[in-house]
């Protein structure tokens, strides 16, 4: 009689890690794993967006653009597009108007 309830608490388990899979992928905001293959080589870990932003005098906490609350979206776009200092400018043909937008709004955290 133990082997069936055992292999029961298994297979709730089982469904329960799935559906929090689920879940958890349809949290996250498309513009993320877009950030992290157009933007990220230079905006995470030691990239070059991330040491120099992290050099301007005023506030050495801006080098992450992922973990700050200052940047509206049309900012990260204009930014992007026009380039500033020692980022290049993203062309459409590297990123399209759509990802931009994606990015631009993950970065923001939903702030136009
Ligand atoms: C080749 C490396 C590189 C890539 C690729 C890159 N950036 Fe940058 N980015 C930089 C550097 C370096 C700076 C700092 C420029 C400076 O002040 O001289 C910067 C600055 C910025 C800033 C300005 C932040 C501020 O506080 O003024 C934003 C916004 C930004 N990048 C967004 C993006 C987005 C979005 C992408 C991807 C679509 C991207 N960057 C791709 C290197 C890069």
């Amino acid at each position: 009689m133990k082997t069936p309830i055992r292999l029961q608490q298994i297979a709730w388990t089982l469904a329960a890690c799935a559906f929090s899979a689920v879940a958890a992928a349809a949290d996250a905001p498309p513009g993320k794993p877009l950030f992290t293959t157009r933007c990220g080589m230079c905006h995470q870990t030691n990239g070059m967006g991330v040491s120099i932003l992290s050099r301007r005098p005023a506030d050495a906490s801006k080098g992450l653009l992922e973990a700050r609350d200052d940047l509206s979206a049309e900012f990260v776009y204009v930014v992007a597009r026009m380039g500033t200092g020692n980022m290049p400018r993203i062309s459409r043909a590297e990123v399209s108007d759509e990802e931009l937008r994606e990015i631009a709004l993950y970065i923001s955290r939903g702030k136009p």
